[in-house]
């Protein structure tokens, strides 16, 4: 086995007392899809957060290419090619695609202040990773509309694309399917899975059908904690993992 592009070692986050992620370890291998599932509440969103650098860790270690980077801010880590998606949109929604994509290309995370960012300094960088993205994420023919006048599907691609515009070399997808219609998941699940050829991807992901094909490594969590992890065949055979999750989906839970 290769080492690890990913090591995370006893990861807790903690929002005051409460324990949202307690002393999870995660090894992810390269040029792989490794998938983070669990109920609603598991603490899914919680690790991404705090692996990216989104919030800061309450204790722990994250390994980037063996390289300590867990007290890093997001930005730097998208600079050592650690990129992730949103659970919930993060477009900038009077931008074009290509706007979009050129923001995210530059390094320029959502939710930062766009005032500094003239239209002007915007204009001719990075044009060929736009196309390139844009293509990747099949919205090249879309490169002029708003993110605001996009489909669902669509605005969920383009947070992908956004994500890949800063040519990561490992992705951190956050359910991004999530809210979309039977029509448009099949194309994602596509773009994903082609992903692995060039790049590792961490993605949360509550459609089974997805997880259960496209991945190579599964981790569960429950309650903040590693429930189980595995090759799919492994984790659906799980006794535990049935009973905290899957069996419940069965049945038409959460
Ligand atoms: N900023 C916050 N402050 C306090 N508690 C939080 C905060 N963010 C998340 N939590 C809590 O942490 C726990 C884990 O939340 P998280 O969003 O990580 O779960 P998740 O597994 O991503 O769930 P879902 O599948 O619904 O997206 C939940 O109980 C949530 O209410
Ligand atoms: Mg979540």
């Amino acid at each position: 086995m290769k080492p690890p592009i990913l090591h995370a070692k006893n990861i807790v986050k903690c929002y005051g007392k409460f324990r949202a992620v307690s002393d999870v370890s995660l090894s992810v291998q390269p040029n792989t899809i490794h998938s983070v599932i669990g109920p609603n509440g598991a603490g899914k969103t919680t690790l991404f957060h705090s692996l990216t650098g989104t919030v800061p860790l309450t204790s722990g270690s994250v390994l980037l290419d063996g390289r300590e980077i867990g007290a890093l801010a997001d930005y730097q880590r998208v600079q050592l090619g650690m990129a992730r998606s949103f659970q919930v949109t993060s477009l900038f929604p009077t931008l074009t695609v290509r706007e979009n994509l050129r923001i995210a290309a530059q390094g320029v995370q959502p939710g930062q202040a766009l005032h500094f960012w003239s239209k002007a300094l915007l204009q001719d960088a990075h044009e060929d990773v736009i196309l390139a993205v844009a293509r990747r994420v099949e919205l090249d023919h879309l490169l002029d509309r708003t993110s605001a006048q996009l489909s669902h599907g669509q605005q969920r691609r383009l947070e992908v694309g956004m994500a890949l515009a800063a040519r990561p070399t490992i992705i951190f997808l956050d359910e991004p399917t999530s809210g979309m219609g039977i029509n448009d998941i099949g194309g994602m699940k596509n773009i994903v899975r082609s992903l692995r050829d060039e790049l590792t991807v961490v993605l949360i992901e509550h459609n089974m059908d997805i997880v259960m094909d496209i991945s190579d490594t599964i981790t569960v969590m429950h309650l903040g904690k590693v429930l189980s992890e595995g090759q799919p065949n492994e984790v659906k055979a799980d006794p535990a993992v049935r009973q905290a999750y899957l069996g419940n989906m069965i049945t038409g839970g959460g």
